[in-house]
């Protein structure tokens, strides 16, 4: 295969000659099309391909197709140009994406192409990524580079990780001490480590995700999670304190108090404020890892749970978080947990995300809840690249090959049940990783094995033809300065 395509098409049909594109040469959008012209030229300018805008003809004309489908496109390579045909700006954007990864990595400005027929959409709409920004804090400039590799992946929902017991970061003008005390953790030999975003910050990262077609999802982690929070606002938790910001890693017993109105008024407020942030229609809430430890000592939980006939604290739990699901929903949001939030009974509307393996999710998705796959099993990307020694990670091992071999949709859900399958999205945690390089280390190549098990047809995944354009896809990642994993088994 000549033409190396990362994650693979829908169809790819080679002809006979070749096209010489060059920097120079004209670009004309017809009709609807102009709106993404911007966008396109600019993608291959930054390729080293730039191509002048004209009224009529040229070397790339684009087309709006409003049969195709919604993210997808259509690009044709003959020996009298390209054509790049979609429906939205976003498959003109994926479709440039996809002539990139034609063009030489050398940036000459010059590229001789294959005749040929690229038919591409994706296969779910939830291409996610996440990204842990507590355990290390990472600025604004690094988490708009994570979004070029995301979307030079096709991937289109950024999840932001914003709240942990090891720091709060997200600056809410109400409540000031999160971004005084929750921000900031104190290092043994007394040092200060972490940061936030402000509002301009989020602004900003949410414009720099929309013109690349990605959705951000904020994170707001309930009922634990919470310790940071609670370092700066004792009222809200069970006992009174005092908390300090957690420095080690692990899961910590002082969670926001289940019984006490005031923690309810005071995540409301918060949330007041995600929503004037985050244009996306989700809102994440965590739910996962809350221990009951506090809550069953507490006097104003057990009185909670008398009130409102719980049986139990997982009950305590579930009546926590459809709380926060009913109020999100209440206001046009969609809520969606990690998958313990389906113990004790879930909000109807509240999407699952399940991470303990696929068990959650098709639970979730069999009782008609929407669901996105991120089984720790094989997407997260915390974990070690091989079971070696010396080999970074945590944990356990997630190989190059496991991600590839992911299934979103669990054989045994109902096929009915399956378009609750919006689709899937690794993590990235980072308490192993404090440090931009790390993250390209963890991430790649396993994250574009993920990009295929999201965007193409199940009948195209094949590994070794993956293994064979990912040599191809290897060069790309270095001219763009990405380290990755260094396994001379795949790269060659
Ligand atoms: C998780 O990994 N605790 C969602
Ligand atoms: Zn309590």
């Amino acid at each position: 295969m000549s033409l190396s395509i990362i994650p693979q098409p829908v169809s790819v049909e080679e002809r006979d000659g070749t096209y010489a594109l060059h920097s120079g040469q004209s670009i004309t959008a017809r009709g609807a099309a102009s709106a993404a012209l911007p966008a396109v030229q600019g993608l291959l300018a930054d390729a080293g391909i730039v191509l002048e805008t004209a009224d009529d003809g040229g070397a790339l004309v684009l087309e709006e197709n409003a049969a195709l489908p919604d993210e997808g496109y259509q690009l044709s390579i003959d020996e009298d140009g390209l054509r790049l045909a979609a429906a939205s700006a976003a498959g003109f954007f994926y479709g440039a994406q996809t002539l990139r990864q034609l063009l030489p990595v050398d940036g000459a400005g010059t590229a001789q192409l294959p005749c040929a027929q690229i038919e591409d959409a994706p296969r779910f709409a939830w291409r996610g990524m996440h990204l842990d920004v507590c355990r290390h804090f990472f600025p604004v400039d690094f988490v708009k580079r994570y979004l070029d590799w995301m979307a030079q992946h096709k991937y289109n929902v950024f999840h932001w990780h914003l709240t942990e017991d090891q720091g709060w970061r997200l600056a809410v003008d109400k409540y000031p001490k999160l971004q005084e005390v929750s921000a900031w953790r104190t290092g043994e030999d007394g040092s200060q480590y972490g940061g936030f975003y402000t509002p301009s910050d989020v602004r900003e990262v949410v414009e720099y995700a929309r013109q690349r077609h990605i959705r951000v999802v904020p994170e707001i982690e309930l009922p634990g999670h919470a310790q940071a929070a609670l370092a700066a606002y004792p009222e809200y938790a069970c006992t009174d304190g005092p908390f300090e910001v957690v420095t080690e890693w692990g899961v910590f017993d002082e969670v926001f108090c289940a019984g006490n109105d005031a923690t309810f008024r005071f995540l409301e407020d918060v949330f007041e404020e995600v929503l004037a942030l985050f244009p996306d229609d989700y809102v994440h809430i965590g739910g996962d890892e809350c221990p009951k430890t506090r809550w069953k000592a507490c006097p104003r939980c057990q009185q909670r749970m008398r009130d409102e006939g719980l049986e139990s604290e997982e009950e305590l739990q579930s009546y926590f978080v459809r709380h926060f699901a009913a109020w999100l929903a209440a206001r046009g949001k969609k809520p969606i947990g990690w998958d313990e939030i389906l113990e004790g009974g879930l909000a109807k509307e509240a999407a699952v995300m399940s991470w303990r393996g696929e068990q959650g999710g098709f639970v979730a998705a069999s009782a008609g809840h929407d669901v996105v796959m991120a089984p720790e099993t094989h997407v997260y990307f915390d974990r070690r690249h091989y079971d070696r020694e010396d080999e970074r990670g945590r944990l356990s091992v997630n190989t190059l090959e496991n991600v590839y071999s992911y299934e979103p949709i669990p054989a045994e859900l109902d096929a009915d049940r399956a378009h609750h399958i919006l689709g899937v999205e690794g993590t990235m945690w980072t308490e192993g990783t404090p440090q931009p390089e790390d993250i390209a280390y963890m991430l790649f190549p396993r994250v574009v094995a993920l990009a295929e098990v999201a965007w193409s047809p199940q009948e195209a995944r094949d590994w070794n033809s993956f293994r064979e354009r990912l040599r191809a896809h290897g060069a790309r990642l270095t001219a763009a300065g990405i380290g990755y994993y260094p396994d001379a088994g795949v790269w060659g």
